[in-house]
């Protein structure tokens, strides 16, 4: 046992059947069945290539392949599924590999397009009114790709442990499903993660519940610093990157020279983040055909949003310009941009977020307290605190907690057309999966 850093133990039963299991873990080394019991998936955050050796009775072990892990997860088919097997990796034949991006990363030989996504005739018409992309920093499919790359490094994390995927999970409409997320070593953020949907598109160009980021690229270098997120320094990262050959490659392709440092970093990241947008959900295709696409009670709900909803969540994006009160907590625990400007009146004062795909981010609010959307509407229905200085149209005339007092047919059309905002094609696009995410062969 001494020369292994690691025994990891795969037991199939006779009838091939393993049930999703974690099978042993080390630190930055993990070896597990996968759900549909035949795989194995060996995590590896170190530039490794490891030999996994097979036995069936623990004492005769047999060399298996060699693989490289790429400081990601590695899916093997596992052999045996009739019979008992155990797998185990032996640190002694773990070779670390010098790394071109082809061979390490899955990317196409040409970059996806990112720069000029192909919009609907009415989408395009109104968005271009929103953007908030610098000219300095205008997204292209070479920056893009690194800034996808990046994204999914957990070289980004101190103990390489956390990426930025981690808590902005594609199929959650990139956020995550707590109500608080799980920073690199086991800590609770402060608030809840946000979606990624569109944050183009945000006129405001602020980030963050409380917009104390003052665009995209400012606020991109924030996680990898915080000490709950990532917990890691700027020159630690770029001293990682830079010994990884992958990243001279890409680095020149996004910027023309193979330099690594912290403003090509931001820019590769908010030129992805800029690049992850919608525009192909239910509620578009039906502004391209007069709702012909939507049902009665859609198009109720789409009523009610536009009346009661959209002075706030307004625009094709659902956002406004500036933060606002909605009323959700009194006392105020959590004072959002009042924390920030240490104004009393902006106590309680959030971003407002987009609605896009918001079907896919629960929980809901700054502190995810709700679970449903459909708790969130009956928070507006009944639950609005009375803050001052609370949002146009909440109930701020009565003075007290209340709601807009909608009918249950109201409150379901408004969960029903919240749901016209759901985009998958986005967030199951190759273009923002996951690049170290192998399956061998
Ligand atoms: C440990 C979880 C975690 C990790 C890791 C993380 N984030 Fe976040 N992200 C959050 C939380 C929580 C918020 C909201 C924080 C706040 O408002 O104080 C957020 C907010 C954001 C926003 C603001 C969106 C908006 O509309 O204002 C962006 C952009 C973002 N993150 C990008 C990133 C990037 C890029 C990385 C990697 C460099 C990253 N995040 C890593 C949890 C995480
Ligand atoms: C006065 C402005 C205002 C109005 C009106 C308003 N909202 Fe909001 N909305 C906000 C703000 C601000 C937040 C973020 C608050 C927070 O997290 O503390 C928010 C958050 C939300 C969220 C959660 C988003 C997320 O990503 O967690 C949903 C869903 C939502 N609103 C739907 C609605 C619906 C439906 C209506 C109409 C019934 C509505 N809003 C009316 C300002 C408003």
């Amino acid at each position: 046992m001494k020369a292994y850093l690691l025994l990891a133990i795969c037991v199939m039963s006779a009838a091939g059947q393993t049930s999703p299991a974690l099978l042993a873990e080390k630190p930055g080394l993990l070896l597990s069945v996968a759900g549909d019991s035949h795989f194995l998936e060996i995590k590896d955050p170190g530039n490794r290539a490891w030999m996994l050796q097979s036995s069936s009775d623990l004492k005769a072990w047999a060399d298996g392949p060699t693989h490289r892990v790429f400081n990601g997860v590695l899916r093997v088919p596992a052999a045996g599924a009739d019979r008992k097997q155990f797998y185990r990796l032996n640190p002694e034949l773990a070779q670390p590999l010098p790394s071109s991006a082809a061979r390490a990363l899955r990317l196409p030989a040409t970059p996806f397009n990112y720069a000029n996504p192909v919009f609907p005739p009415v989408f395009a018409s109104q968005v271009g009114a929103l953007d908030n992309q610098p000219a300095d920093n205008v997204v292209t499919n070479t920056g893009a790709t690194l800034g996808r790359v990046l994204f999914y490094d957990k070289r980004l994390s101190a103990n390489q442990s956390t990426s930025c995927a981690s808590c902005h999970q594609a199929e959650h409409g990139f956020a995550d499903t707590r109500p608080l997320s799980v920073g690199f070593a086991g800590e609770k953020t402060h608030r809840n993660s946000m979606g990624l949907t569109n944050t183009r598109y945000h006129l405001g160009g602020k980030y963050l519940w409380d917009e104390r980021a003052a665009s995209l690229e400012v606020q991109v270098l924030m996680p990898i610093q915080d000490p709950i997120e990532m917990g890691t320094t700027l020159p630690i990262v770029v001293e990682r990157l830079s010994a990884e050959p992958f990243y001279a490659e890409l680095f020149t392709a996004a910027f023309g020279t193979a330099e690594i440092n912290s403003t090509r970093i931001s820019r590769a990241l908010a030129q992805f983040i800029r690049s992850i947008s919608s525009a192909n959900t239910k509620l578009d295709i039906a502004q391209e055909t007069n709702f012909a696409n939507f049902t009665p009670q859609e198009l109720l709900g789409r009523e009610v949003f536009s009346n009661r909803c959209s002075t706030c969540h307004s625009n094709v994006n659902f956002t406004t310009i500036a933060p606002s009160k909605n009323g959700l907590e009194l006392p105020i625990v959590d004072k959002g941009v009042g924390g920030v400007t240490g104004l009393t009146f902006d106590d309680g004062r959030f971003k407002v977020t987009t609605l896009r795909n918001v079907e896919l981010t629960a929980p809901y609010m700054h502190d995810g307290r709700f679970k449903t959307l459909e708790e969130v509407v009956e928070f507006y229905n009944s639950g609005v605190e009375f803050v001052d200085g609370l949002g146009f149209p909440l109930p701020f005339f009565e003075k007290t907690r209340g709601g807009m007092n909608l009918t249950q047919a109201e409150k379901d059309g408004l969960v029903a057309f919240m749901k016209t905002l759901t985009d998958t094609s986005v967030t199951t696009d190759e273009k923002f999966s996951d690049p170290f995410r192998y399956q061998a062969e």
